[in-house]
């Protein structure tokens, strides 16, 4: 009898699994492929790194995966240090066993735009490349994922679990679906401005709003 195919899910937000929008994202992704017969089991990068215990579980289910999938906000145009720490002892303990890896990156940002996660996701394909892994292709959300309904979201995970299954790469289609920026723009800048106004009289640096102190220090 054949075995089931295994996916892990490497979740890399600080939020944890529960929280965080791209683990909640990545997790109906994981179900579908539970549902088409696949094995699957989610990790939260974070917690793993607090004991070598946990890093070597994350590493071994890694290594042993057919899939690995990772899911991640941008942090000024990159991956959370945390993520890049994990990338890092993947690398230093990778092998070549001769079993194909699969690698798929989701990225998650705040900015409407999506393309904001593409130098993340270049980083993603190269360390792809660095470990003997198969890119299996990058989905990015802007807007946190708000311009994108739970109903296109399963259209995004149909059309990729299918492409995964044939072995391709996520398809244009989905990668253009999933890049939606939210429909009222203006509406979410003036939320997301709200929000910045609210902690920053919060942390009594309401003034400083507009700072820009490298750029004031090449000036003086
Ligand atoms: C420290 C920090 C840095 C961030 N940097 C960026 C950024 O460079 N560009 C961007 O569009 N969003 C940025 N964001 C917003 C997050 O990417 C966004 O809120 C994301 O949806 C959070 O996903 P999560 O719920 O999975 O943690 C940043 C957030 C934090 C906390």
């Amino acid at each position: 009898m054949n075995r089931a195919k295994q996916a892990v899910l490497l979740v890399g937000s600080p939020k944890g699994l529960a929280r965080s929008t791209s683990s909640r994202r990545a997790a109906v992704l994981l179900d579908a492929l539970q549902d088409r017969g696949w094995a699957v089991s989610k990790l939260h990068i974070h917690a793993a790194l607090r004991s070598q215990e946990d890093t070597d579980v994350l590493l071994a289910a890694a290594a042993s995966a057919d899939l690995v999938i990772l899911a991640c906000p941008l942090y000024v145009d990159s991956l959370p240090a945390p993520v890049i720490r994990v990338l890092e002892l993947l690398h230093a303990a990778r092998t070549r066993d001769g079993e194909e890896t699969r690698f798929l990156t989701l990225m998650n940002c705040g900015f409407p735009e999506a393309s904001h996660n593409d130098t993340a996701l270049a980083i993603c394909r190269l360390f792809a490349r660095a470990m003997g892994w198969t890119w299996a292709g990058g989905i990015a959300l802007g807007g946190t994922g708000m311009g994108v309904s739970g109903a296109a979201w399963h259209k995004v995970v149909r059309l990729t679990v299918d492409a995964l299954e044939r072995g391709e790469a996520v398809p244009d289609e989905a990668v253009a679906l999933a890049a939606r920026p939210p429909t009222k723009i203006w509406l979410y800048m003036l939320a997301g401005n709200l929000m910045w106004r609210r902690q920053a009289k919060k942390n009594k640096v309401r003034q400083r709003l507009g700072a820009c102190p490298y750029a004031e220090r090449e000036h003086s």
